[in-house]
């Protein structure tokens, strides 16, 4: 039998995002080393309902966006979300992510077509 002994590079990275000694939000960052894109990964992330509002998504995707650009050599970072989810878009915009186009029909859920917002972060 042969084993794989090569350790793969990890495709993922995840943050845990505290308040109050609590875990209240989540940052992902994934698609990391495939491949063909090396250079690039794709964010994501969730802040508790009682804690929106306050600043924190923004912080976090900011913080992940400046470590994982460093630490993975990355030349560019994606964020995904439908055209509807306002504050998800507000908070790549302030965090300095650029609107880069929507992709019309992308997803569908439930018999229902929706439109995704791609933007991304470069350097
Ligand atoms: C998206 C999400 C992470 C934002 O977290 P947050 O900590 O509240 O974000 P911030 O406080 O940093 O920024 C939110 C911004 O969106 C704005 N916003 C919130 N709801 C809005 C709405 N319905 N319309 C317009 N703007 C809105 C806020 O006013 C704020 O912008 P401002 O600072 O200019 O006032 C949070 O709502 C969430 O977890 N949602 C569910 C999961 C999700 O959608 N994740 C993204 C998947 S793509």
């Amino acid at each position: 039998m042969l084993l794989d002994t090569k350790k793969k590079p990890p495709t993922r990275e995840l943050f845990a995002v505290e308040a109050d000694h609590h875990m209240i939000g989540l940052i992902d960052l994934h698609d990391l080393h495939q491949q063909y894109f090396e250079h690039k990964a794709t964010i994501g992330y969730f802040i508790h309902p009682s804690y929106r509002g306050k600043g924190i998504a923004t912080a976090a995707v900011k913080a992940v966006t400046r470590y994982a650009m460093k630490k993975y050599k990355l030349r560019r970072i994606e964020g995904w979300c439908r055209t509807w989810n306002k504050a998800s878009s507000r908070v790549l915009e302030k965090a300095g992510y650029k609107l880069e186009g929507i992709l019309r029909k992308h997803k569908c859920r439930d018999g229902k077509f929706l439109d995704d917002m791609v933007w991304a972060y470069v350097r």
